[in-house]
């Protein structure tokens, strides 16, 4: 079943799943083991038959690759190992006949140092105007050889590098919040809102309806670029500080401006904003009515699998979208954390498991794990608003916890001392079909395996071994997503909590459906003349709801 015809409302993204394609790992085409348009051009009915709105692909521009493609060597063009501007266009034309919306990824914070700008900033002099695009300072001391301030880079070690001037001797310093090839812009720089502002409206001329906005909460630094004073980053935490590089209120301009951009198309054209902020209020500040339309729920993500946790997050986050009229946007997984499978296997204590690092120690139990997942992912497409599946979340993968070192590629790995272990573990190659690896990511007669390596059990996962088993995660995110389509209640709205025991929480939306989820607590009755649409895991012999299940109800 096809999605049908785009659906030209132009709130389509207020109720809107989208379905994350991290493009090296999606499916192959070329067959040399790397994700590209291709292999995504051949599997778009699969998506579209999954009952999805739209996708969000992850970075396809030309990259040295330091960073999975999050390091940008030119905005406007295709990764020549995932294709060309011509197969993005026909995918997107194709994208658009099957009813499926395409968002890419805009990554406004940093460039590669292969970029030109970069470049030529290099080979000018201090104070040069090519220099002022980016954060160049001198060094502290009499030689200047210690860095300008005490920021680190998120994957370890300082977030400033020092460069050879052109007489060959150290000279300034480059602030780069991530790895050093990824030089952060300087966005008081007039010259990069222009590039940006002509990015956009390049993929916006070639059909694309929106972006994911990577380290939204990142591009305005203190003047003066003072020191943090600590190397603490709590990502989610009630208490504000703050902070010199992470949050502070000087990107909502820039998000203003973007804004009325994307407004001058007929069209709508949206954003999602990646913001890792320190509590829903900062976050719906990202999505004002002049703003961006949606920003991920982190705090939902992390929120470990307990009932209290779980209502108060949700609580809260409606409450300060609603407060500014926006749609919450619910997320489980992405590329960067830990799959909600390994995530909900450990114990859910309040400790917020985000890495691998964060779990590895800590005892697993995969089945309840997965149980837990489908019973998310029920509780998280009935929740008011939008949602975000990234793939292979349909198939119930779990984390690949045991990559052998030598094939990790995250830079968190070397760059942390080679302590932590990083994300290639959320990343591994899809499995299709068939019962060896690649598992269909490549086609036949491949030049290469897939660049990670899968593991043997998920011949028992693939989209094909799925497929009809009513059981399997993946039949319940397609009956999840036909229903949702069917239930005009569902998405963008409000719901009503309903009272049930400690453990549970349960919640209506409209006047007919409900969604009761088990977390810890007795089995529940259900309410009297209650129907079953979708219940993620059996039911008790007389007819209740077990701890770790969500049921789906119409009266
Ligand atoms: C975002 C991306 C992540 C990347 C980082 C730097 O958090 O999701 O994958 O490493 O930004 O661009």
């Amino acid at each position: 079943m096809s999605a049908g015809p785009l659906e030209n409302g132009a709130l389509w993204w207020r109720s809107a799943v989208i379905y994350q394609v991290y493009i090296r790992s999606f499916a192959d085409g070329d067959g040399d083991g790397i994700g590209d348009i291709s292999g995504l051009r051949l599997r778009l009915p699969y998506l579209a038959a999954l009952g999805i709105d739209a996708v969000w692909i992850t970075p396809w521009y030309p990259s040295p690759m330091k960073d999975g493609g999050y390091d940008v060597a030119d905005l406007r063009a295709i990764e020549p190992l995932f294709g060309t501007v011509a197969d993005a266009e026909a995918m997107i034309a194709e994208a658009h006949d099957l009813g499926l919306r395409i968002l890419l990824d805009i990554v406004p914070n940093h460039f590669s140092d292969q970029h030109p700008w970069f470049r030529e900033a290099l080979a000018a002099a201090p104070g040069s105007p090519e220099r002022a695009r980016f954060i160049f300072r001198d060094g502290v001391g009499p030689d200047g050889s210690e860095p300008p301030n005490d920021w680190m880079s998120n994957f370890g070690g300082l977030a400033w590098t020092r460069v050879t001037e052109a007489d060959g001797l150290p000279g300034q310093w480059y602030l780069h919040l991530f790895t050093p090839e990824q030089p952060d812009v300087d966005w008081t720089n007039a010259e990069v809102r222009a590039e940006f502002d002509q990015t956009m409206r390049f993929w916006f001329g070639l059909g694309v309806d929106g972006f994911r906005i990577d380290v939204a909460h990142g591009l305005a630094k203190a003047d003066g670029l003072p020191d943090v004073g600590s190397t603490m980053w709590p990502p989610v935490t009630a208490e504000v500080v703050d902070h010199p590089h992470w949050d502070r209120d000087d990107v909502h301009e820039i998000y203003r401006s973007w804004r009325s951009l994307a407004d001058t198309y007929d069209d709508p054209r949206v954003f999602v904003a990646e913001a890792w902020v320190h509590n829903p209020g900062r976050l719906a500040q990202y999505v004002r009515a002049d703003e961006l339309h949606t920003a991920f729920n982190f705090d939902f993500l992390l929120a470990p699998w307990d009932a209290e946790t779980m209502r108060e997050s949700i609580i809260d986050s409606l409450a300060a979208h609603e407060a500014v009229g926006a749609p919450a946007t619910w997320v489980l997984s992405n590329h960067d954390t830990v799959r909600e499978v390994s995530r909900y296997a450990r114990p859910q204590d309040e400790r917020r498991l985000r890495k691998l690092d964060d779990l590895t120690d800590l005892p697993a139990d995969f089945a309840l794990g997965r149980r837990r997942a489908r019973a998310a992912a029920l509780l998280m497409l009935a929740l008011p608003g939008g949602a975000y599946v990234y793939q292979g979340e349909e198939l119930g993968l779990a984390e690949v916890e045991d990559l052998p070192e030598d094939v990790l590629q995250d830079p968190g790995w070397e760059q942390s001392g080679r302590t932590e272990r990083g994300r290639d573990g959320c990343r591994v190659p899809i499995p299709w079909s068939g019962p060896a690896p690649p598992f269909g990511f490549s086609p036949e007669g491949a030049s290469a395996p897939p660049w990670l390596p899968q593991p043997l059990a998920w011949r028992e996962l693939t989209v094909e071994a799925q497929t009809g088993d009513q059981q399997s995660m993946l039949e319940l995110y397609r009956r999840a997503l036909r229903i949702r389509r069917s239930q005009p209640e569902l998405g963008d709205g409000r719901l009503t909590w309903l009272d049930v025991p400690d453990g549970t929480l349960a919640f209506g939306r409209g006047a007919r459906f409900a969604c009761i989820v088990n977390f810890s607590g007795d089995p529940v009755p259900l309410p009297g003349g209650a129907h079953v649409l979708l219940a993620s895991g059996p039911l008790t012999d007389d007819g209740r709801v077990p701890r770790d299940t969500s049921v789906w109800l119409t009266t």
